[in-house]
């Protein structure tokens, strides 16, 4: 029977037994579920709610059930998580087992679950961006003078540095970590005491279970507190964002490894082969996290769409909350130990990327900025420029190879230092402005970034 049947006669239908059922995925909140109510059962005996002996034997038996849970015992045969901790107890210690439910409804406790597993998780990802960020930060202090070709609408647009481009995306993922901090914040706050929607009766301490797990403080009305999943919805958010950086930074890996690019080579371990072409070697773990990245934005669709409409408090559509908050942490996760781990493994033909920044007249913009320190307008330049660009084409030449005559043609302003200007390392060099790609700059950024 049923812990909730008092009031029933019939049984409920085997069907909608299994339809109502979260146990099969809540079961990863086992440890959380048992922390916080050996937090609970701490109170009520600290309180005087239930005898200091009934605590103490709660507590003792909790911590056995932890412990088997930590040993990997099956948890099956009850309706959720909570009814399953609570039936191991009361196997174990007896009747006074079923004293521990005093005070509390399963819709503040699996608000407090949710929490502490967030917290936890949240904690986790942060740690993981940071590994990521400082693989990051290494590769790119050994390319601070690798020149590259930086891209706009997809055309060559001026050249850069491999370490400028790679602290591009440091900088997400740092703002990454930023979100999931202030997620946190609203994350760890203590919803025990909310009891079914309107509270308890009891004198329960609820800064006193709050201090005991470790939260910032108690929420502050009962219906929003069993109603609330905002805080899911924002981790959710915070995560589609991760994954939104990383399928960027996997598609440019993706397509910089194609023959037509050649910018880099994949290495064996972390790329697969075909069934059937035997020359393919396929950037796989690139694609699976770009592919990945639908999911964790479904999941935060889903949150959102299912909590819309809800009316106060508790409803049990809120169930669905887990497994997609769990499916975004779990591909999160994965998605960031892969690019981690793949990511030193990458090879830089940095011929074919020198070759590629040099080409396509990707310095006209500091010939034209180099008429316009000799006073000429910027529009008047840009124009010259044009000029000059287009009779460097029709020689098929760069314009650093063009002879000063041609420059004297389209501007009189042009000496013969502009050939000077126009080599590739003194346009990266130029760029010397906070967030600019000169090696100075970015190194100066680099080692903020180390820092932090
Ligand atoms: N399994 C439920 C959930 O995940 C726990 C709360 C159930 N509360 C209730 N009144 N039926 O939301």
């Amino acid at each position: 029977m049923k812990k909730w049947a008092g009031v029933f006669d019939g049984s409920l239908d085997k069907l909608a037994d299994e339809f109502n059922s979260s146990l099969s995925f809540d079961k990863r909140l086992a440890p959380y579920d048992i922390q916080g109510s050996i937090a609970h059962a701490t109170m009520l005996g600290e309180c005087g709610i239930i005898s200091k002996a009934d605590a103490d034997a709660i507590v003792a038996g909790l911590n056995k059930i932890l412990t088997e849970v930590n040993s990997g015992i099956a948890i099956e045969g009850e309706e959720d998580i909570h009814m399953w901790v609570e039936e191991c107890l009361t196997k174990l210690i007896g009747d006074t087992g079923k004293k521990l439910h005093t005070g509390r409804s399963r819709n503040d406790q699996v608000a407090l679950d949710v929490r502490l597993y967030l917290r936890k998780t949240i904690d986790d990802i942060i740690g993981e961006l940071a590994l990521l960020i400082s693989t990051i930060a290494d590769i790119a202090e050994s390319n601070l003078g690798t020149i590259i070709p930086a891209y706009t609408h997809m055309q060559k647009a001026q050249p850069t540095t491999l370490a400028h481009h790679m602290l591009a995306y440091a900088e997400m993922f740092l703002r990454d970590i930023d979100r999931l901090k202030d997620c946190r914040k609203r994350v760890n706050i203590m919803p025990l005491g909310a009891g079914a929607c309107c509270g308890t009766g009891f004198a329960i301490n609820r800064h006193r279970v709050a201090e005991l797990l470790g939260f910032d403080g108690v929420t502050q009305n009962s219906l929003d507190t069993v109603s609330d999943r905002d805080f899911g919805v924002e981790f959710a958010s915070a995560c589609s964002l991760i994954m939104m950086h990383l399928s960027r930074y996997n598609e440019e890996i993706i397509y910089w490894s194609t023959g037509e690019f050649g910018y880099i080579t994949l290495d064996d371990k972390f790329s697969t082969g075909s069934s059937m072409m035997p020359q393919k070697k396929n950037p796989d773990m690139s694609e699976l996290i770009r592919g990945k990245t639908g999911r964790v934005f479904g999941a935060t669709v889903s949150l959102l769409t299912m909590l819309k409409g809800l009316p106060l408090a508790y409803n049990k559509d809120m169930q669905e909350d887990k497994e997609a908050i769990f499916d975004c942490a779990d591909t999160v996760s994965k998605s960031l130990a892969i690019f981690t781990a793949m990511l030193p493994s990458l090879k830089y033909n940095k011929e074919r990327l020198y070759k590629a920044a040099a080409e396509g007249y990707t310095n006209a913009t500091d010939c034209a900025d180099y008429l316009v320190k000799k006073g000429l307008p910027f529009r008047e330049a840009h124009h010259a420029v044009g000029s000059l660009v287009k009779k460097a084409m029709q020689k098929k030449k760069p314009l650093d190879k063009l002879p000063l005559t041609d420059f004297k043609a389209a501007s009189k302003l042009f000496e013969a230092d502009i050939l000077e200007v126009l080599k590739i390392e003194n346009v990266v060099k130029a760029r010397s402005l906070v967030g600019g790609c000169s090696p100075d700059v970015v190194r100066k950024r680099l080692q903020e970034i180390k820092a932090l």
